[in-house]
């Protein structure tokens, strides 16, 4: 066999720890496996469990970077595991449970609460400017605009930029990333009632868009690659706009 199409030897170090066990400490175990051509450590862990330990708890649904379940600490950076591939990687594979969110167990957070409790906050839902009407006819919308929620609306809250956040990582309230993003989704939208003086007190302030430190590390590992930069210009100016009781301004760049 040459170099080339030799196996690679995975050596897996998984963090484990089980909250609901009082015996359980947290700790460190290594497994290993032969690498196959296009593994994903989604592949990888269920052969780890389904061969080395039934006991192993990780989170997967859709397999294909979709529900936003599967996010881990892979070998110190923030990814979803279902579309991570083993050949991206070196033999040495170090996987945590992502910080900021409450541990279940091993690799399982539980992302859920903290979005919930977030969406709870700044409502984060459509706040209609009428009562619906069946019968009313289609309105449409600005394609623009409809692009600049599309985008906003592709998040998968999959919690990569809230774990690689500096701030949210020592702010418990800070909204973070993937929070101002869906601020910013319903501040754009045109059937949404709320004017920028209603989301004043909720971003204009350290738990939102001015608590970020430009640090951009959301950017960077965000796995849909959202705008995140241009969401927080697009905050400031508004809020900017709304603290000096002038215009706002219009989402670019
Ligand atoms: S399993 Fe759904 S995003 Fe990875």
């Amino acid at each position: 066999m040459s170099e080339a199409t030799k196996t690679r030897r995975l050596r897996f170090e998984i963090f484990r720890y089980n909250p609901q066990d009082p015996a359980s400490k947290p700790h460190v175990e290594h497994f290993e496996l032969d690498e196959t051509p296009y593994m994903s450590l989604f592949l990888a862990l269920n052969q780890i469990r389904e061969h080395d330990d039934p006991s192993l708890q990780f989170d997967f649904a859709c397999r294909s970077a979709v529900c936003g379940s599967c996010g881990m600490m892979v070998n110190g950076r923030p990814a979803l595991a279902c579309r991570t591939q083993t050949s991206d990687l070196p033999t040495v594979i170090r996987l945590y449970p992502l910080p900021v969110f409450k541990l279940i167990g091993d690799l399982s957070v539980d992302t859920g609460s903290w979005f919930r409790a977030l969406a709870e906050h700044v409502e984060g839902w459509v706040h209609e400017r009428a009562l619906f009407d069946e019968n009313a006819p289609e309105e449409r919308m600005n394609d623009d605009v409809a692009q600049a929620i599309y985008a906003a609306d592709r998040c998968i809250e999959c919690g990569c930029c809230i774990a690689a956040c500096g701030v949210a990582n020592v702010n418990g309230d800070f909204a973070g990333p993937a929070g101002l993003n869906r601020v910013a989704r319903f501040m754009l939208d045109p059937r949404d009632r709320r004017e920028d003086a209603d989301w004043f007190d909720i971003v204009a302030n350290e738990d939102g868009v001015f608590g970020c430190l430009g640090m951009m590390a959301c950017h960077d590992v965000c796995p849909k690659e959202l705008p995140l930069l241009e969401v927080y210009g697009f905050l400031r100016r508004k809020m900017l706009a709304a603290g000096l009781g002038v215009g706002t301004a219009a989402r670019s760049g």
